[in-house]
């Protein structure tokens, strides 16, 4: 099955995981149970506690199964009923294998994709801290950007999955890319940001949700809720990952944050708020 060999996907590398404790997202992220994963009916989730035991939700694959670090389709839709309409322009900055693209266009929303390496004719070439966009035309931002130094993309100068989030250099770069989204921004719409925390045995913890939840605060986007998102992985059902963890005092990543922002710039000074 393709999801067993991303690069034949890829035009480059396929991304790798970088650090045993961070088993890698995508291969494999749709079937925390190992063989065919069961596939229930999707439905709105209705707690901040957000589970689908699938990567896919149909037979027609969102993106590009096996796309290494792929977002789980139904994760983008749940997103695209609750803050779009039909007709909105819905912009992925981290386009990977295409999953926001076909999803909204599946629920009749206009996808617009960018990545450094695209994989298909329809994500375009660009670095999500300057997006060929003209300001406030977007109606909804998801992004699913690298999380720290977790997976290896293109290797490019630019990839922002170059950067340590223990050294700074990772949210400098992610600050820039808020400042992009606030740009092409419709006033009173909203964006996703959905992001895993590091932990590395030799550097310790860094709280990347948190840390972005403030970063988007500081900017002046109002918070509309966050969510926790399990993870589906079959390296979390590896015993020998639990029996690393249990002796090394350390956590697997169970879960990402799903972080839901709203610019209300304008609206806001017209009302006398911050
Ligand atoms: C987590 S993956 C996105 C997965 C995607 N949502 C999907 O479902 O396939 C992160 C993506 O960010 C891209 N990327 C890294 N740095 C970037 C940058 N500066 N600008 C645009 N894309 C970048 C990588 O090439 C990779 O495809």
């Amino acid at each position: 099955m393709s999801d067993d060999r991303p690069w034949e996907h890829s035009r480059r590398r396929p991304a790798q995981p970088r650090d045993s404790a961070t088993p890698a997202r995508g291969a494999g992220s749709g079937r925390p149970h190992f063989g065919r994963p069961e596939r229930p009916a999707l439905k709105l989730q209705t707690t901040t506690l957000w589970y689908y035991p699938s990567q896919q939700y149909s037979d027609a694959p969102m993106g590009i199964p096996g796309y290494a670090g792929a977002t789980p389709a139904w994760v983008v839709w749940n997103l695209l009923q609750r803050y779009t309409r039909e007709g909105d322009l819905v912009v992925d900055p981290f386009c990977g294998g295409g999953t926001t693209l076909d999803v909204a266009r599946s629920l009749k929303r206009r996808g617009l994709g960018y990545d450094l390496q695209p994989q298909r004719p329809d994500i375009f070439r660009a670095d999500a801290r300057q997006l060929p966009l003209e300001d406030g035309k977007v109606d909804f931002v998801f992004m699913d950007p690298p999380y720290s130094t977790h997976l290896e993309y293109s290797g490019e100068e630019e990839c922002i999955g170059e950067l340590d989030a223990f050294d700074g250099s990772y949210f400098e770069a992610l600050d820039a890319v808020l400042g992009e989204v606030d740009r092409v921004l419709k006033d009173r719409r909203y964006f996703a940001l959905f992001v895993s925390d590091t932990w590395k045995k030799t550097k310790g913890f860094v709280p990347i949700g948190a840390r972005l939840s403030g970063m988007c605060e500081a900017r002046g986007f109002r918070a509309v809720d966050q969510m926790a998102v399990v993870r589906g992985n079959r390296k979390l059902e590896k015993p020998n990952f639990h029996k690393a963890a249990e002796e090394g005092n350390f956590y697997l990543r169970g879960f990402n944050h799903l972080l839901v922002w709203k610019k209300e710039r304008e609206s806001a000074r017209k009302s006398g708020g911050r």
